[in-house]
This record gives C-alpha cells, structure tokens and sequence, in this order.
C-alpha cells in the first residue's frame, strides 16, 4: 500500500493524513475482492524496514492499526472476512499485538475472503524465522524440501500468490513475500495508494485473466 506520504506531500498535509486516507480505501476493496471471487490477499501493512521512519510517524502508524482493527474489524467480520497477521512479533507493541489477535479471533470461523495483514513483516525475516524453526524442530537435512520448507512459512495454508498490485509506480519488491510470489504476475500501477479504488483493483484482476502464465514450461 506505498504513496501514502507523496498523496499527503502534493496536497501541502502532514503524512499522516496520508495514512489515514489509505485506509479508507480498504472497505470497497475488500468489498470487490469478495465479488470477484478472491480467495485471499494480503495488505503489505509496515515493513521490517519500515522501523527506520521518524519515530513520530512510527507512534502514529502504530496508533492507526489499533485504532483501524478497532473500527474495521467487525464490519469486515460481517461480510465474512477471515484476518490472520503475518509478520514478525518482536518489536510490536503489546497493543498493537493485542488487536492483531482480537481480529483473528472474532474472524476465525469466516471462510469468505482470507485478508492477511502483513506487519512488521520482512520477506527475508520469513524466510529465516522458517529455517530457524525447521531447525527447532530438529528436521534432518533430507527432510527439508520446497513443500517442507513452505510448511514453516507464516501462513502455510495460504494459497500461492498469482498476482502483486504496487501502486506509486515502484519497480521494485521490497522485501514482500519473497518465497510466495516466485510464479506471480505484477500489476504496477502510477496510482497512490489512497488514490487506489475498487474499479482499478477490478481492472488490475482483468488484466491479470488475460495472461498467459507459462510457469516455466513452454
Ligand atoms: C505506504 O505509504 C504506507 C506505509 C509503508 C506504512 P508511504 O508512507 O511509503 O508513502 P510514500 O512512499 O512516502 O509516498
Ligand atoms: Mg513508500
């Protein structure tokens, strides 16, 4: 969800407002991922890189995902969103930990749309913390094959990733779901992400239909 700051910057408003604007964008969308039949997505909420802002704007994001699971939460429960965080716990603040499980409780039993909220998430950080706890469990070497290792991800049972929407024109990954998006399709877009509606988030699935995916074979 990147442009935040550059849609607060180009109309002379703090950043924050910026944030606060990208999140009413959430509700139509999820609305139309749940029309178009998405089984899941996953919203790359804060980074493991995302740490190194001012710690103002920090506090204030923060702030802004207790305060959006607050509010966001039951309305999405009622149109049978299940929520699951993904993402590292160390450095969280308890609250905010606190509201990520009140979500994944009240929502558990949903089967409508898996929503993943990807926080204090790192692409590489998932890797190693899979290996880490492969290790744990003392897996032998042998044991450890692609299907194994996908099993220690964060979210094993999500489905594999088919298509990553960037907005604000970055080419790039940015540490997003380094294992999972190996066979996907990229949409980017100019559009900020507070600019970002339910229409091109339609169109973004139309141009991905049209796309032959060979995965490698000819
Ligand atoms: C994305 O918007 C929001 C978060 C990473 C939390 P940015 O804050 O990255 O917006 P730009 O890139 O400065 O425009
Ligand atoms: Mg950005």
């Amino acid at each position: 969800m990147d442009g935040n700051g550059r849609w607060a910057q180009r109309r002379w408003l703090p950043r924050a407002a910026g944030h606060r604007e990208g999140i009413a964008v959430l509700t139509p969308l999820l609305e139309a991922a749940g029309r178009a039949g998405v089984q899941a997505l996953t919203l790359y909420a804060f980074s493991t890189e995302n740490w190194k802002r001012p710690p103002n704007e920090v506090k204030t994001l923060m702030r802004l995902f207790i305060e959006t699971a607050r509010k966001k939460v039951p309305e999405l429960n009622e149109r049978g969103a299940r929520l699951r965080f993904v993402g590292r716990n160390e450095g969280l603040p308890e609250r905010v930990l606190e509201a990520l499980r009140e979500a994944e409780e009240l929502t558990a039993h949903n089967d409508r749309l898996d929503v993943y909220i990807a926080l204090n998430y790192g692409g590489r950080a998932e890797i190693v913390d899979a290996a880490r706890r492969m290790m744990e469990d003392g897996l032998p070497p042998e044991a450890v094959d692609e299907e194994a290792f996908a099993r220690y991800l964060y979210a094993p049972e999500a489905p594999e990733v088919d298509l990553v929407i960037r907005t604000s024109g970055e080419l790039r990954v940015s540490n997003f779901l380094l294992w999972q998006i190996a066979y996907a399709e990229f949409y980017v877009t100019e559009t900020l992400w507070p600019d970002f509606s339910a229409e091109e988030f339609t169109r973004a699935l139309e141009a991905f239909a049209s796309r032959s995916r060979r995965r490698g074979g000819a």
